[in-house]
């Protein structure tokens, strides 16, 4: 028996279909819905309060500077962090993109197969010499093999701490002492892992950890970089603007500190305020009943698929807040489909992890994923839906 006790679709306008039906949304891994609180924070924000930050000499710019940098401090110890180790970005792809560029010391990159395309591309982009760990047979980065692949030549490891595609938890502390054992710095991909995870970049011993507030309740459009600030000051600026700056002249500009330096150009305030808002929103219902929500959601589902004969599951038994899904002979796409027509949202495809889909074999999956909003109630449409499959291709 599944005891689920978060129960917050109330909050979300955007779960009820316009003729008032519910609306099953199971692809929190991809985008979470926003709660009304989020969506209150961005329309005062974009509203009585707007102005820009750090420039404006009157009362609402200053006001606004102070709500910018204090969403900075919220976010940064939500993961365990201080403000001045806190850069904000448009999205972990940008966070990657700028550790990938300006980490001073490029070389070999350990990469893992279960990584998204914004783990992968980035560091091809930017020249590193590209290693990629294997997955043991349950869908979990095969930290043996990583032990045996790492040499000095390695500066950088870079995985996820949650699979978008499976849910496996990597062992992020003992992936930092590898990583550690060699001279090489550890990144986490924190994207999956944040929403469904309580975190605290010192227990893990990451050297850097991005995310996208997207996946966290908040608006498209911000994200975050963490790193210690001796990290953050060995590295050149990323982009070059406005903001970035200490001096510019024609023949020399100097930069600011971090973080401010890695922020070129006017930042993402109603994201950041938005985002702010969000990890409110999450910590008044806490990771850890998150977890333990999601969890057993997961269970539930993969308990009922499992009792449907062909259905294929991935990901290990104990995958956080995903699940991902083949039905024998029918292309994930039309199961996506056939689904959408019982108001069940799912995601169908390879999930920006090609490499991934290489190693399981298949082109593509069906995934579910689970957020605050979720209840048995709509795993139980997801299992209906999948009999429903069933009998239109059987
Ligand atoms: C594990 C993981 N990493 C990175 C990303 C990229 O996030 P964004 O597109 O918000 O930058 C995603 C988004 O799907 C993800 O799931």
């Amino acid at each position: 028996m599944n005891r689920v006790a978060i129960d917050r679709k109330a909050d979300f306008p955007g779960l009820v279909n316009a003729d008032g039906s519910p609306w099953h949304y199971l692809d929190s891994a991809a985008t979470a819905q926003k709660p009304q609180v989020v969506i209150d924070a961005v329309t005062r924000a974009l509203g009585t309060d707007y102005a820009t930050v750090h420039r404006g000499v009157y009362t609402r710019s200053a006001e606004m500077t102070l709500g910018y940098e204090a969403a900075r401090r919220r976010v940064a110890e939500f993961v365990g962090g201080r403000e001045d180790e806190l850069v904000f970005t448009r999205g972990a792809t940008e966070a990657i993109n700028l550790v990938a560029y300006s980490y001073p010391e490029k070389g070999r990159v350990l990469l893992s197969q279960l990584e998204h395309h914004s783990n992968i591309v980035p560091w091809q982009l930017a020249g590193w010499q590209v290693d990629v760990c294997p997955l043991t047979r349950d869908g979990r980065i095969d930290l043996d093999a990583a032990e045996r692949i790492l040499t000095t030549d390695h500066k950088m490891v870079a995985f996820a701490h949650v699979s978008n595609v499976l849910g496996s938890v990597l062992d992020a502390k003992r992936a930092a002492g590898l990583a550690h054992a060699v001279g090489a710095k550890l990144l986490l991909d924190g994207c999956q892992a944040v929403p469904r995870l309580p975190v605290d970049v010192a227990a893990l011993g990451c050297d850097f950890y991005v995310f996208s507030g997207h996946k966290l309740y908040g608006p498209t459009g911000i994200g975050c970089l963490w790193a210690r600030p001796e990290t953050l000051d060995a590295m050149p600026p990323y982009q070059g603007g406005g903001s970035m700056i200490d001096k510019v002249t024609f023949a020399r500009t100097t930069y600011a500190p971090p973080p401010t330096r890695f922020e070129a150009g006017t930042p993402h305030i109603v994201g950041a305020l938005g985002l702010h808002a969000a990890i409110d929103y999450v910590e008044s219902i806490g990771l850890e009943a998150i977890h333990a929500h999601e969890t057993a959601l997961v269970r539930q589902t993969r308990d009922a698929l499992r009792n449907l004969n062909s259905v294929i599951l991935f990901g290990p038994e104990d995958s956080a807040g995903i699940v991902s899904f083949a039905v024998e002979g029918v292309h994930p796409h039309d199961v996506g489909t056939i689904l959408d027509e019982s108001r069940v949202a799912i995601r169908a495809g390879h999930h920006c992890a090609q490499p991934l889909m290489e190693a399981l074999g298949v082109p593509a999956t069906a995934r579910a994923s689970f957020g605050v909003y979720n209840g048995p109630a709509d795993v139980d449409a997801l299992v209906k839906g999948i009999e429903r499959v069933r009998r239109i291709f059987g």
